[in-house]
């Protein structure tokens, strides 16, 4: 595994694996990325092993990107893992790593922003302004960068799943995005690098997150569409004899491309929920499928 920090690097890298993994039978080398902000858990490692199965040369990409923090949001303590991030994507068979650092990436000058209107505006855009154009320039910058065939994305941050997808579809960039499931903690919690700002006593109730997303996914299975019923459902799992600990930011079911909310839930939409326990801030979703409930 190659570990690289300039454009430059990785251009050369990159070349020679897709030289060295040529195939005479293909017509040229299937390039994979998967874009992290290093931290990495079992979520993240998921996504890297899918890509590696799937593709020729598997890039994974750390950089804890500022653009996307807001003010007073926890980039000055995001954790930095560096050694550990390398050793995972090692054992997952990454062939490289793009690690820049700052100044790699918005050079003196740096004047682009990459903004997706409409569905940035809802979710967590709401809360958090100014993230998903941070997301979607620095995810445009990557795709620059690396010129990916393919790029993983994991379905447990659904909102910035979907904001890439739109802008991969209006400015014609023409790679394949593939979405991933949620890799969970045993108790159902979503991996994150942020559970590890959860005190003893929030990582224990962390998890009915997860658990009221069920029954709203469960109840919409028994027949239940009624959107407001289905969010008193969940509040009975995060609330239990009224403890309030869990302060949900928002809790809705969307129809699942461009986020809208709804009414009445329909097959195939997703439900989305945003809540603070203490200072930190867990974010989750599951899909109404009407079938089986995972
Ligand atoms: P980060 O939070 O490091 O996540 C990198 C990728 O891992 C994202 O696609 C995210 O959805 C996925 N992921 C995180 N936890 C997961 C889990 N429990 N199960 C499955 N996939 C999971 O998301 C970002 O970084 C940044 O916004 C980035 C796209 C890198 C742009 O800076």
């Amino acid at each position: 595994m190659e570990v690289v920090v300039t454009r430059d690097e990785l251009h050369k890298q990159r070349h020679a694996l897709a030289v060295k993994h040529h195939h005479k039978e293909m017509e040229r080398p299937l390039i994979g990325l998967v874009p992290t902000m290093g931290a990495l858990h079992r979520g993240h490692r998921a996504l890297i092993e899918r890509m590696c199965a799937e593709c020729d040369v598997s890039v994974v990409s750390i950089f804890v990107n500022p653009k996307q923090f807001g003010q007073g949001e926890d980039l000055d303590v995001y954790p930095r893992t560096l050694d550990s991030d390398l050793s995972i994507c090692r054992a997952a068979g990454a062939h490289i790593v793009f690690a820049p650092a700052d100044e790699e990436v918005y050079p003196p000058g740096y004047s682009t922003t990459v903004s997706v209107d409409g569905m940035t505006a809802r979710w967590c855009g709401q809360s958090r302004p100014g993230h998903f154009n941070g997301v979607t320039t620095v995810v445009a910058k990557l795709l620059g960068a690396c010129r990916p065939d393919r790029v993983y994305f994991g379905e447990k941050d659904f909102q910035q799943l979907q904001v890439v997808k739109r802008m991969v579809r209006d400015l014609d960039i023409g790679i394949d995005i593939v979405a991933c499931p949620t890799v969970r903690e045993e108790d159902g919690l979503a991996m994150s690098s942020r559970n590890q700002y959860l005190s003893p006593s929030e990582r224990r109730i962390a998890p009915r997150l997860y658990a009221a997303l069920k029954r709203m996914a469960a109840c919409y299975s028994g027949g239940v569409q009624d959107v407001e019923s289905l969010i008193v459902e969940a509040k009975q799992v995060l609330y239990p004899s009224g403890d309030d600990t869990i302060k949900v930011e928002y809790l809705a079911i969307v129809e699942p491309e461009a986020l809208t909310p709804r009414e009445r839930a329909q097959h195939g939409d997703r439900a989305l929920i945003a809540a603070k326990l203490g200072t930190t801030r867990l974010i989750d979703n599951i899909a109404l499928t009407g079938g089986e409930v995972g």
